[in-house]
């Protein structure tokens, strides 16, 4: 209620900068004892006997928190009290890097969309590793993305990757080799057999503990680059985060149909189901199904389409702080 109240005056502002505000705000209340449980009375109650296990992980339920909302995981203590069955942080980088120049983030009103080219903004791995190993572990399982810093070239990114994951594989309960945002020039190019299998030897070599390493892939593959890295991860990887945003524009009105960047949200939604569809037809392994996630009808699709469990990012800005529980009382229900 307060949430729909607020939005057309939170929306005539800059998008980064009210998300910089609402993070920093629950920033500042994340040490204060029982802030988890006043953020959860405040956004009603959730649904309950939700629980699943999917590789090897316990989720109290199947509706978690997408990567970039919680880049640096500063808010993984208070996250939680909005539902969310689990959480996953980054993309974090190896280096620490301050992403693309602003304005960087827009939000599309009428289409529920938003057009993203943040560029990997990563306080890095070694500060992300010692904020978790001195913050206590989050209520719900907490999943590592891990990206690339700009200019790495290709030949480099098995090696960056490994240090990466050796730096915070204590600290999560899976990772997510993110080789598919569309603001990291040369990234998505590693999506093919070859170098996911050079990424995958060097993160499972590195893998002691063998926590479960998800591949995340764009909504943009061509079918025959889709069999190939779906085939290489079957024996690599342990599952897969499907999908990140489009470089696709179709429905994007002017201006931001010349803008660069990634779009998520609704105009996402058929082109993510489809491909959790294509890739359920080639494997067994798990998916966390991701990309325009609002409603409870999404959640039901994604799922039925041959999704484990589902994330949100976009949802959250449109929806509110309370669309996480309304969608697990949904399901809890049918
Ligand atoms: C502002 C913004 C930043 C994002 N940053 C990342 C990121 O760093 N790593 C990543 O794997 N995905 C990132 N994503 C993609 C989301 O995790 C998700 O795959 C995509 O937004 C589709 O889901 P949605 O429609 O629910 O937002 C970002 C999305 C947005 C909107």
């Amino acid at each position: 209620m307060l949430y729909e109240a607020l939005k057309p005056w939170l929306f005539t502002r800059d998008a980064e900068r009210v998300h910089e505000e609402m993070s920093g705000l629950m920033a500042l209340a994340a040490p204060i004892p029982g802030s988890r449980q006043i953020l959860s009375l405040l956004t009603g109650a959730a649904g309950q006997n939700l629980e699943k296990t999917v590789f090897g992980v316990k989720f109290p339920n199947p509706i978690g928190l997408a990567a970039g909302f919680d880049k640096d995981g500063k808010l993984i203590s208070i996250l939680p009290g909005l539902g969310f069955g689990f959480l996953e942080i980054g993309s974090v980088t190896l280096e620490p890097q301050s992403g693309n120049i602003k304005p960087r983030l827009f939000r599309l009103v009428e289409q529920g969309a938003i057009l993203n080219r943040m560029g990997f903004n990563s306080e890095g791995a070694r500060a992300v590793a010692l904020r978790l190993s001195m913050s206590p572990p989050p209520s719900v399982p907490l999943g590592i993305n891990m990206g690339l810093n700009k200019g790495t070239a290709a030949s480099d990114a098995p090696k960056a990757y490994a240090q990466t994951f050796r730096l915070l594989a204590k600290h999560g309960d899976y990772f997510v080799v993110n080789v598919s945002s569309p603001n990291t020039p040369g990234l998505r190019d590693l999506q093919t057999a070859a170098d996911l299998a050079r990424i995958l030897e060097a993160l499972q070599g590195a893998n002691s503990g063998r926590k479960p390493i998800l591949v995340k892939l764009s909504p943009d593959l061509a079918d025959g680059d889709l069999a190939d890295c779906v085939g290489v991860a079957g024996t690599l990887a342990q599952g897969f985060v499907i999908s990140n945003t489009t470089v696709s524009r179709e429905g994007v009105p002017e201006p931001f149909n010349t803008e660069a960047g990634g779009l998520s949200g609704v105009p996402l939604r058929a082109r993510a189901t489809e491909l959790v569809r294509k890739v359920r037809a080639l494997t067994t392994l798990p998916i966390i199904g991701v990309g325009g996630i609002s409603t409870p009808a999404d959640v039901r699709e994604r799922l039925d389409a041959g999704a484990d469990l589902v994330q949100l990012y976009t949802g959250l800005v449109y929806g509110g702080p309370s669309t996480v529980k309304r969608l697990t009382r949904d399901l809890a229900s049918a």
